[in-house]
C-alpha cells in the first residue's frame, strides 16, 4: 500500500463503460456472462452454441458454432451503421506527413488488399508476414489477412534477418509485406534488406515479397519482388468478407520464451476479438462517438494488435497512428500530437514516462493537455513515482490512470482497475477485470491471500482471449503453462503478492525472461547470439533492476582460447554489442558485458544467473554453496569494480 490512493469522481464514474454490477454478473454466470459480451461487442454472421468448450484442456474452443468475419467486425460493419465518415485513424507520419482515414476509406483499402493477397494466391489458412513501420498500411495488410482468414505474422520492425528468417520459416509464411526503408529520427533505416536475406536460398518458403514504397530509398529488387502500389491500387474496392469459424487462426505473433527458440503463440477469432473489444471499452473507457484514442505501441507487439488494431477497431474508437519516436524532432512531439488532435486516452509504457520524467516536466507543460481524461500503461510494473507524474503532469492531476497486467498469452487485459469502479493505487495493476479469474500459489502450489508474501500469479479459469497453443507445438503449451502447477492453473511466469487491501502487485517474471523497456527477451536468446561469434566460448546473460528501462541486458562471457580475460580490449565488447543488434534486435543489446574466465555454476552444469544478477545490481551476493568452485564469484566481483 502507499500513502495516497485514488477514488473515481462521480462524474466519471457515471459515464464509465465498465460498471461495478459486472463483477456481480460475471461471478453468477462465468459463460453466461462471456456469451454476453460476445453479442455486446462481436457481430456474429452465425449465432454461436455454446459459450466456452474446455473438454479438451488446455485447448479452448470459445463460442463454438459461431461465425465472423473479424475485418468486418472492424471495419464494415461501422459503415453500414452510418459511420463511414467517422475518422478511423488520424495518420501522423514520422516527418510530419499526414493522413486522415475514415471508416469507408479503410473500408475500400482493406477491400483492395483483400483482392491483391488474393491475386498473390493467398488463400484461407495461409500465412502471411508483416514487417512494416507504423504506417496505415500496416493496419490495412493486418485486417486484409483477416479478411482472407490468412493468419498474419506481424514481425517487430526492429528484428534482424534472423529473426525474421526463423519465424518466417517456422510459420511458412508464403508472402511477406515489408517496406522500401523507414523513417528514423530524420534518416531512412532499411527495412526491406533484411527481408532479402531472410528470404533468399532455394528452399525459402515465401513466394512473393510486398513492397510499400515509404521512403523512396534505393533497394535492391529481386524476382519475387512486388510494389504494392502496383498490386493493390488497381484492385476493386469491393470485396464480400467471408464467415470463418470462431476458431479460425487469426494470428500467431513469436515472443520469447525460456529456450532461445521463440514461441509463436496462436489466437484465433471470435473469442480473442470479444476479450480485445470489451476491454478496451471497460478498461480504456473509450466512448467511439467521443474519445480520441492513442495506444502508442508497435504493431510488432501484441499491444499494438489488442490495442491499436483489433479492440478498438471493432469498437468503432477514432484514434492516432504515430510513425515517429517521442523525442524527434523535439522531445514534445507526443504531447504536440495529443494537443493536435485533442487526444482523450492515452496508453502507453513505463519505460516512455520514465524517458518522458527525465527529460522534465516544463515538456508536457508547453501543451494543452486538458483533453486527456484516462490513462493507460502497460509492459511492466509501474513504479508509483512514475504513475503519480504521468497523472500530475500528463493527466492534468486527475486523470485515472489503469494499470494493465496481461501478455502476449492472455490476448487481452487481465487485471486491472476499472477507471470508474476502483480506487486507484499506484504501482499496482491491482485486480482481475470481471470475467477474469487469478491467485497467487506458494511454492508448494497452494493459494494464499496473506499480504506481503510472494508467490506465483497464475489464472485459474480459461478467458476468450486465451493462446490456443504455441504454432507446431502442443507439447510446448502444455509443459509452458500449464504444467508447473498442474493442468488446473495457466502458469503467467510472473512473481506477484498481494497487499493489506488484497490488491495484486506484480513483481516481474520469475523465469529466465526479461522486460526491456517492456520488450521481453529470453536471456537464451542472447546467450545464443553472443556464442554464434567466433570469438566467444560461452556466455550468461541476466536482467538486471535498471531505472530507466526497468531491467537492462547484463552479459558474461568466456572468450575462446587465445583470447584471455587479461588483454580484453573494449573492441571486443562492442563487437559483441553490435553482434547482439544484428542477430536479435538493438533492444536485446547488452548495456554491460563483462569478460571473465569462469561462469558460476552449479555441480550439476547449471549457470547461476541469481549470483550474476546480485552481482549486476550492486546486492550483497547470495547462497554460493552450491557453486562448484566458490572462488569464480570473488573474481568476477574483484574484475567488475576494476571496470
Ligand atoms: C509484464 C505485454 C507488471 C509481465 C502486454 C508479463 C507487466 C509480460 C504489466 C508480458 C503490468 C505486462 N505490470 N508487469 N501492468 N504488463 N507486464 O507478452 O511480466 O510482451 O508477463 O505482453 O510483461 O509481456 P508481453
Amino acid at each position: 500500500m502507499t500513502d495516497q490512493s485514488y477514488a473515481p469522481t462521480s462524474e466519471f464514474a457515471a459515464q464509465a463503460n465498465g460498471t461495478a454490477d459486472l463483477f456481480d454478473a460475471a461471478e453468477k454466470d462465468f459463460e453466461g456472462f462471456w456469451a454476453d459480451q460476445a453479442r455486446k461487442y462481436v457481430t456474429w454472421s452465425t449465432d454461436f452454441e455454446q459459450p466456452l468448450d474446455w473438454s479438451d484442456a488446455p485447448f479452448a474452443k470459445w463460442f463454438v458454432g459461431g461465425q465472423l468475419n473479424v475485418a468486418y467486425n472492424c471495419v464494415d460493419r461501422h459503415v453500414e451503421a452510418g459511420n463511414g465518415e467517422r475518422v478511423a485513424i488520424h495518420f501522423e507520419g514520422a516527418e510530419g506527413d499526414t493522413q486522415t482515414i475514415t471508416y469507408a476509406d479503410l473500408q475500400k483499402r482493406v477491400a483492395q488488399a483483400a483482392n491483391a493477397l488474393t491475386e498473390l494466391g493467398v488463400n484461407k489458412g495461409d500465412r502471411v508476414a508483416i514487417y512494416l513501420p507504423m504506417i496505415p498500411e500496416a493496419v490495412v495488410a493486418m485486417l486484409a489477412c483477416a479478411r482472407l482468414g490468412a493468419p498474419h505474422s506481424v514481425i517487430f520492425g526492429g528484428f534482424s534477418a534472423d529473426a525474421i528468417r526463423s519465424r518466417v520459416a517456422d510459420a511458412q509464411a508464403r508472402v511477406v509485406i515489408t517496406a522500401d526503408g523507414q523513417h528514423r529520427k530524420g534518416k531512412v533505416a532499411p527495412l526491406k534488406a533484411a527481408v532479402d536475406a531472410a528470404v533468399t536460398g532455394e528452399d525459402s518458403c515465401v513466394e512473393h515479397v510486398l513492397v510499400v514504397q515509404r521512403t523512396g530509398a534505393d533497394v535492391e529488387w529481386h524476382e519475387h519482388d512486388l510494389w504494392w502500389h502496383e498490386v493493390v491500387d488497381k484492385q476493386s474496392d469491393q470485396h464480400t468478407p467471408e464467415p470463418m469459424d470462431s476458431e479460425h487462426p487469426l494470428f500467431i505473433l513469436y515472443t520469447s520464451g525460456t529456450t532461445g527458440k521463440p514461441k509463436g503463440i496462436l489466437h484465433t477469432s471470435g473469442g480473442y476479438l470479444t476479450q480485445a473489444a470489451y476491454t478496451n471499452s471497460i478498461v480504456h473507457d473509450v466512448h467511439p462517438e467521443s474519445d480520441v484514442y492513442w495506444c502508442t505501441a508497435d504493431i510488432g507487439w501484441v499491444t499494438g494488435h489488442s490495442y491499436l488494431v483489433y479492440g478498438p477497431l471493432a469498437n468503432g474508437a477514432t484514434q492516432v497512428v504515430f510513425e515517429g519516436t517521442p523525442d524527434h524532432p523535439h522531445q514534445g512531439r507526443w504531447w504536440e500530437i495529443v494537443e493536435k488532435y485533442k487526444v482523450s486516452i492515452l496508453y502507453t509504457a513505463p519505460t516512455a514516462i520514465r524517458a518522458c520524467m527525465k527529460w522534465g516536466q516544463e515538456i508536457p507543460a508547453k501543451f494543452d493537455l486538458s483533453s486527456i481524461r484516462v490513462l493507460g500503461s502497460v509492459g511492466e510494473p509501474i513504479n508509483p513515482e512514475a504513475w503519480r507524474w504521468y497523472r500530475e503532469h500528463i493527466g492534468g492531476g486527475s486523470a485515472p490512470i489503469v494499470d494493465t497486467w496481461w501478455q502476449t498469452e492472455t490476448g487481452g487485459i487481465m487485471i486491472s482497475p476499472l477507471p470508474g469502479v476502483t480506487t486507484l493505487e499506484p504501482g499496482s495493476a491491482q485486480r482481475p477485470i470481471p470475467g477474469i479469474s487469478a491467485e497467487i500459489l506458494d511454492d508448494m502450489g497452494e493459494p494464499f491471500t496473506e499480504a506481503e508474501k510472494v508467490g506465483y500469479l497464475v489464472l485459474t479459469k480459461p478467458w476468450p482471449g486465451m493462446l490456443r497453443g504455441i504454432w507446431g507445438d502442443n507439447e510446448r503449451y502444455k509443459d509452458t503453462y500449464w504444467s508447473r502447477f498442474g493442468e488446473k492453473y495457466y502458469f503467467a511466469g510472473d512473481g506477484a503478492k498481494y497487499d493489506a487491501d488484497g490488491n495484486i502487485w506484480l513483481l516481474g517474471r520469475v523465469d529466465d525472461v526479461m522486460n526491456i523497456s517492456g520488450h521481453r527477451l529470453s536471456t537464451a536468446e542472447i546467450e545464443s547470439a553472443l556464442v554464434s561469434h567466433h570469438q566467444v566460448a560461452e556466455a550468461a546473460v541476466v536482467g538486471a533492476a535498471d531505472d530507466m528501462t526497468g531491467q537492462a541486458v547484463w552479459a558474461f562471457v568466456i572468450l575462446r582460447e587465445g583470447a584471455s580475460q587479461g588483454e580484453v580490449s573494449d573492441d571486443i565488447v562492442n563487437e559483441l554489442k553490435a553482434h547482439v543488434a544484428k542477430e536479435i534486435s538493438p533492444i536485446a543489446k547488452p548495456k554491460s558485458i563483462m569478460v571473465v574466465s569462469e561462469l558460476p555454476k552449479t555441480r550439476s552444469g547449471k549457470i547461476m544467473r541469481r549470483l550474476l544478477k546480485d552481482l549486476a545490481e550492486g546486492r550483497e551476493i547470495g547462497d554460493s554453496t552450491t557453486l562448484t568452485d566458490s572462488s569464480v564469484m570473488d573474481f568476477i566481483k574483484s574484475n567488475l569494480s576494476k571496470s
